[in-house]
């Protein structure tokens, strides 16, 4: 049997959730083209529970009213949110959370938690008080307003397509995870938790914020080529560039790109330099990695303009991975749902190469 150490091309479910074509730069979200894609956060998480067979907008209509079940437990939880890392605090808050047996209810309760425990986690950080949710306003706008304390049309419309963007994407690293935790029979809390832990990594959700500690960096667009060179010669790889299944750009970074451009004048002073300045990176980065790489086109990653997407929204860049689970929780439950109907534990082989007995 060969040895497969990154899994590439191993097909391990069959879903009906996303499907990513690296070759072409395509992504389609429980049956939609993401750039044609119109709906928010409900309509993505009813349409991705829907297909994994579960009663969809029911379940969506729930998340209101479970954001503001899951703050009740937040004076509970002070020692997992008071740590400096979001992705860390996420996954100690999330797993005080009980299952309650069943899986949709426990979909809808995790999918509300990680909007209010990662801006809890946000304000408590900032020296803030935390605040309350509202049930009746829509998942992005009230994550937007707990974390950042103020929210405008313009930047609620501009997160809640980057969480809907950001839903699902086919058997990434932490999504295989929560279906493997899935496949024990062990309850979706503990998927979710074990993702978090595997989103936290710098390959997988860890890079938007390095991606903005690198503009920082480069300042101005004149400076691009020096510094991603010096980067390079040091072996270091460009944080937002490159991704194991797009041979092409991103689609998701299209979609980002096109939300900046659409909303630039109702954003905050500074999001239109921003954007010209990682547009600059990207093409400086695109042609360096290609000339160094010619066999294996290295493009910017939905990492890249999520940075300057969120940064833009208004939320603090220590946010930005936590952010990403907000999103990717929706795929997260959806896939924990759709393996359970399976019934089949995940148990790949492994060959032994070390010694053996006499
Ligand atoms: N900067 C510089 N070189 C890169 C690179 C990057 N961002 N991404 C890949 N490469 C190079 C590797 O160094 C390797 O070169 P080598 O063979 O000379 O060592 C070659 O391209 C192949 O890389 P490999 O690690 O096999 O690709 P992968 O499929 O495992 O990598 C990522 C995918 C995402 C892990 C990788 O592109 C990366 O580390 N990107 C930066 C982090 C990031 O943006 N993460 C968010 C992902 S959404």
């Amino acid at each position: 049997m060969d040895v497969m150490p990154g899994l590439e091309n191993v097909v391990a479910a069959e879903t009906r959730l996303s499907d990513v074509d690296g070759e072409r730069g395509r992504l389609v979200i429980a049956g939609a083209d993401v750039e044609r894609m119109e709906g928010g956060f409900e309509e993505v998480a009813a349409a991705l529970w829907s297909a994994a067979g579960l009663d969809g907008a029911a379940m969506a209509a729930k998340l209101g009213p479970a954001r503001v079940e899951a703050f009740s437990r937040v004076p509970s939880l002070g020692a997992a949110l008071d740590v400096p890392d979001g992705m860390e605090a996420l996954r100690g808050a999330m797993g005080q959370l009980r299952s309650t047996g069943e899986l949709a209810r426990d979909a809808v309760d995790v999918t509300a938690a990680a909007a209010v425990l990662a801006a809890a986690w946000a304000r408590r950080r900032a020296g803030q008080p935390v605040l309350a949710p509202d049930p009746a306003a829509g998942h992005a706008d009230d994550f937007l307003r707990m974390a950042s304390g103020s929210v405008s049309p313009a930047r609620s419309r501009a997160l809640d397509r980057y969480l809907a963007t950001v839903s699902d994407h086919g058997m990434n690293a932490s999504t295989f995870v929560a279906r493997v935790v899935t496949s024990t029979g062990s309850d979706v809390v503990s998927s979710v938790v074990a993702a978090i832990g595997a989103l936290k990594g710098p390959l997988h959700g860890g890079a938007p914020g390095p991606v903005l500690d690198m503009l920082d960096a480069i300042g101005t667009a004149d400076r691009a080529k020096a510094w991603l060179a010096a980067e390079l010669a040091a072996g270091r790889r460009i944080m937002g560039m490159g991704h194991r299944i797009y041979r092409v750009r991103d689609p998701r970074a299209a979609v980002f790109e096109r939300a900046l451009e659409t909303m630039a004048a109702a954003l905050p002073a500074g999001a239109t330099e921003r954007l010209a300045l990682a547009r600059a990176v990207e093409r400086e980065a695109t042609s360096m990695l290609t000339a160094k790489h010619p066999e294996r086109p290295i493009a910017a990653n939905v990492e890249f303009y999520t940075a300057v997407l969120l940064e833009a929204v208004g939320l603090p860049r220590a946010l930005f991975s936590p952010t990403f689970a907000v999103g990717r929780v929706l795929g997260w439950t959806a896939h924990a749902a759709e393996q359970a109907r399976t019934g089949r534990l995940i148990r790949p082989a492994s060959r032994y190469v070390g010694p053996r007995p006499d």
